[in-house]
């Protein structure tokens, strides 16, 4: 965790906060702090000061308006990729120019819709040129190419090495093209995105130097290079001021370079607070059941991934133990923590579960007949608790049930 978040002054008032959101809309419930959110946003504006821009927010990692428009207030556009999505960016009142549309599966009723409701659009296969044929289109295109580039990320969210099913191969790169021209589109150049949570600078570097390559040799002076940039969720980051120095430079000079990022900027914004139900001692290992498990965030049950765990209000006198902290549902993989150092909480005892802004609510689910969690943004610097998204209900579950 950054500095802000480590300050002392900081954690009693994010402690007072959760208190009170959850006196108000109970557990479990997500929490975004704004005023992390300022301060990320800040950081991605900082490292491409002077470079000709537009800045997205990958709704993917989190689509709620509220959200989406706290960064369209500052400039940046959505990377969408369904309807859904752009639904989220009207409502939050993106401008249409300032959408970039994604995607490895374009159907043709999304082409119809969203046709002329993008700025631009990333097409993904030589198959989905050919398949713009039936649709006018006044949007950009961009030709997604595949780098062949391992960015050293979970295999799951590995987006940029050829055995994947992303983007467009070089050989193939004339044939999309021409396929586009044909029709009149408008291509502007090529998008790279190589996967999600890269932590070193290494694989930008390689895989945007073969995107910078690519424009010389087709003369394109624009360029989107796509997210990924890697969060601290356990003592290593995406280094800013590497990436500034030795990425930046490379794009400096084009006309327009594009960025997709998602987790960055809203990853380390969202807390999920859970109550727990049951510290359960068994001979082998001790769990804590929360009240919240991978249908509130399903990140860790999924990739493993690894989400800091604090224990509010524990047991006295204190006991540091090695648990699993487990959700409620019907699954052993239903995981939150495993084999983790936790002070060993009570009955009641709230649980914060950090870092979960990005990837957290936008992927819960309903299983086991949960409805979702609400959505709570708070602002340190107006004292402000704002309810963002209503708890789901039951009855939520049922309503397309004819
Ligand atoms: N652009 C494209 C084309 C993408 O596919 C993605 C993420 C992004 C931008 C934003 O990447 P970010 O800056 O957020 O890393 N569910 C996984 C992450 C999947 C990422 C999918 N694509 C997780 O929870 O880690």
């Amino acid at each position: 965790m950054y500095s802000m978040v480590e300050n002392r002054d900081f954690q009693v008032m994010l402690e007072q906060t959760i208190r009170a959101v959850v006196e108000r809309y109970g557990t479990p419930v997500y929490i975004y702090v704004k005023d992390i959110i300022k301060h990320q946003l800040t950081r991605v504006k900082k490292v491409f000061d002077g470079v000709k821009m537009l800045p997205t927010f990958a709704c993917k990692a989190n689509s709620n308006p509220w959200l989406i428009q706290l960064f369209s207030k500052e400039g940046f556009g959505t990377d969408i990729v369904s309807v859904g999505e752009y639904y989220a960016s009207e409502l939050a009142g993106v401008p249409s120019e300032r959408i970039v549309w994604n995607g490895n599966g374009k159907t043709k009723s999304e082409m119809e819709f969203l046709k002329d409701k993008v700025g631009f659009v990333n097409v993904d296969s030589l198959e989905e040129a050919q398949r713009w044929a039936d649709f006018q289109s006044e949007a950009k295109f961009f030709i997604r190419v595949n780098p062949d580039v391992n960015p050293r990320t979970h295999p799951h969210i590995s987006t940029g090495v050829r055995e994947t099913k992303f983007g467009v191969h070089v050989d193939l790169i004339d044939k999309v093209l021409n396929t586009l021209r044909k029709q009149g589109k408008r291509v502007l150049g090529f998008h790279i995105h190589i996967g999600s949570q890269i932590t070193e600078v290494e694989p930008f570097l390689e895989a945007i130097s073969i995107g910078v390559e690519l424009s010389e040799k087709y003369g394109f002076e624009c360029i989107n290079i796509g997210g990924g940039w890697g969060i601290n969720y356990n003592g290593k980051e995406l280094d800013l001021e590497e990436y500034r120095k030795k990425v930046v430079p490379l794009v400096s000079n084009f006309e327009l370079v594009i960025t997709e990022l998602g987790r960055y900027l809203i990853g380390p914004a969202g807390l999920l607070v859970a109550r727990v139900e049951y510290v359960k001692r068994t001979p082998y290992k001790t769990f804590v059941v929360l009240d919240a498990g991978m249908n509130a965030l399903v990140r860790p049950a999924m990739y493993g991934a690894h989400h800091g765990i604090r224990v509010l209000d524990p047991k006295e006198p204190r006991e540091e133990c090695i648990v699993d902290v487990v959700g409620p549902l019907c699954e052993t993989g239903d995981v939150i923590a495993k084999n983790r150092l936790v002070t060993i909480p009570r009955y009641g005892s709230l649980v914060v579960i950090e870092n979960v802004g990005a990837y957290g609510f936008s992927m819960a689910s309903n299983y086991n007949g949960h409805p979702k969690p609400p959505e709570v943004l708070v602002d340190f610097s107006s004292n402000e608790i704002k309810l963002i998204r209503k708890r789901g209900s039951v009855e939520d579950l049922f309503r397309n049930v004819e």
